[in-house]
């Protein structure tokens, strides 16, 4: 069967969402795009300009010659999320972006992406869809956990009134506002440890894929 694989992994943020698609990617061997960090590359992109985030027009400039250094750390910075729930909410910035993604799920063997709207705009025929949740309280204890890792200050209350803020902007908004898709099966990962999340959505991986042959 060369029927492409393509995995539409969606959730809000630190839900796991990331991790989760990293692993369908190396088990079904195939490539992974990580969305969030094109409209986290065009935020930081506005940000060093000293752009204005609620200005779609000066947001709509920050989407060109966007190059993303997947590590730079800034990228995901709490300015810059900010600034990235901010700008996604423009219909001209997600149509601006729209082609790459789209491009990318359209490979021939297949992709797996994640992000808030791959299983219902990006790509809702994708044969496999997850929506990967966890209670807020949780998510911001991975963030704050994730932010010092990586050597970033993170106060634990901060971190969760963005995370409130941020869930209620993308869940609110007109243009591919996030919701579980049609098809697509919920993961909750609050109780699970990383390799449990991650043999979860492998089983869920297959079991849409057997029903979809
Ligand atoms: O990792 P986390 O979930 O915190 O954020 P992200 O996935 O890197 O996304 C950053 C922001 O980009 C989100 O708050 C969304 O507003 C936006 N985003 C979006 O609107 N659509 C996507 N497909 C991916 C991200
Ligand atoms: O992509 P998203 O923002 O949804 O989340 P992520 O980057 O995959 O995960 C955020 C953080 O939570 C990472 O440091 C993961 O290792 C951690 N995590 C966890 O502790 N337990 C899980 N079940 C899933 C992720």
């Amino acid at each position: 069967d060369n029927r492409p694989i393509v995995i539409a992994v969606d959730g809000p943020a630190a839900s796991g969402k990331g991790t989760i698609a990293r692993a369908l990617a190396a088990h079904f061997g195939l490539p992974h795009m990580d969305t969030g960090l094109l409209y986290r590359a065009v935020a930081l992109n506005l940000w060093r300009w000293g752009g204005d985030p609620s200005s779609e027009f000066e947001a709509l400039r920050a989407c060109s010659a966007v190059g993303v250094d997947p590590d730079d750390p800034e990228l995901r910075s709490e300015a810059v999320s900010k600034y990235a729930s901010a700008i996604s909410a423009y219909p001209s910035v997600r149509a601006a972006l729209l082609e790459r993604q789209q491009e990318f799920a359209g490979q021939p063997k297949g992709a797996v992406l994640d992000g808030r709207d791959i299983g219902t705009v990006i790509a809702p025929d994708a044969p496999v869809k997850l929506f990967v949740t966890a209670s807020a309280e949780v998510r911001a204890q991975r963030r704050v956990r994730e932010l010092l890792a990586r050597g970033m200050p993170a106060h634990l209350e901060d971190v969760l009134l963005d995370i409130h803020a941020r869930d209620d902007r993308d869940s609110s908004r007109k243009t591919a506002p996030l919701r579980q898709a049609d098809g697509a099966l919920l993961l909750d990962t609050t109780d699970l440890d990383v390799d449990q999340s991650i043999a979860k959505a492998i089983n869920l991986a297959e079991e849409q894929l057997a029903r979809a042959e």
